[in-house]
């Protein structure tokens, strides 16, 4: 079976039980109108929080919020380019004026860049495209987000970074630097604000089955099979997983974990 119908099989959501452990909070999640970023917000809204969904894709970012309402949860959406330091900070303001504040931000928006070249072929157009959504786009991110945070007096925020944070690869130079940067970030901020009541985290998936996945791999049954191999539990993940550990990182039960870049990876980095 080709990866794109293996990836439409799989896609259903994860049905959560309603524990409301998030009820009357203000969750904002950029990119939730794919992939993980979906996945994200439908378990925040799952879980009771009301949830702000940021991307550029307008389209697709209503439909996140048209599946939440069908869930009977509260959902905006803010259209936001979160390479733009404007449209950011607009993004934040529209946290507080739909919601009235922010409780947690989920920094995942990024771009996996094109063409995949070794790094002397890399063009610098590529490079500030993929260090400007995946690494100044979670710094902008945080740099609006936490102070409404601070003004509460707590908050969490997640940077989505990736394995590709942890270990390097072939053919994405700027990728891997970008998603070694998020951790950086995160740590440094982490350390910043931790006797404020913020804390700062990243999640680390592997290769998980969304769109930018199909993207990449798609025709290329070879490279398919080399990728799931690397996995030791032999599949991919399911963007309902990274949710899992993601809102574990917002949740009461993480409450002493910060700086923490937390792998979601079948196993990938043992
Ligand atoms: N799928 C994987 O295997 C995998 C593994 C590790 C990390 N990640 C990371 O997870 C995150 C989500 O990726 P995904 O796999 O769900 O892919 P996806 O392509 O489905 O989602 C990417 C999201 O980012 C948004 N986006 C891209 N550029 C943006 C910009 N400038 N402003 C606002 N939004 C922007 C897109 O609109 C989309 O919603 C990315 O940061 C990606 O690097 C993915």
């Amino acid at each position: 079976m080709c990866l794109k119908a293996e990836i439409d099989e799989t896609a259903k959501w994860k049905v959560f039980e309603m524990t409301n452990q998030f009820e009357s909070k203000v969750a904002l999640v950029t990119g939730g109108n794919s992939g993980i970023g979906r996945a994200i917000a439908l378990a925040f809204a799952e879980q009771g929080a009301k949830v702000v969904v940021a991307a550029r894709r307008a389209s697709e970012g209503h439909e996140t919020v048209d599946m939440i309402e069908e869930l009977g949860g509260q959902a905006h959406f803010v259209q936001t380019d979160v390479s733009k330091a404007a449209e950011v900070k607009a993004m934040v303001t529209a946290c507080v004026s739909e919601y009235g504040g922010l409780d947690y931000a989920v920094n995942n928006a990024g771009t996996e860049g094109t063409p995949m070249v070794p790094t002397a072929d890399y063009e610098e157009e590529a490079w500030d495209q993929v260090i400007d959504i995946n690494l100044k786009g979670v710094w902008l991110c945080m740099k609006y987000e936490i102070p409404e945070m601070l003004a509460r007096g707590q908050g969490a925020i997640v940077n989505m970074s990736s394995v590709a944070g942890m270990i390097g690869g072939r053919l994405g130079v700027a990728y891997y630097a970008s998603k070694h940067g998020v951790i950086g970030a995160t740590k440094a901020a982490a350390l910043e604000y931790a006797t404020q009541g913020l804390r700062i985290n990243a999640v680390c998936p592997a290769v998980i089955e969304t769109p930018m996945i199909t993207r990449a791999l798609e025709g290329n049954e070879d490279l398919v099979e080399q990728f799931r191999a690397a996995h030791p539990v032999g599949r991919f993940g399911k963007p309902a997983e990274v949710a899992d550990a993601t809102l574990w990182l917002c949740s009461e039960g993480a409450s002493f974990v910060t700086g923490h870049s937390l792998p979601v990876d079948g196993g990938r980095l043992i």
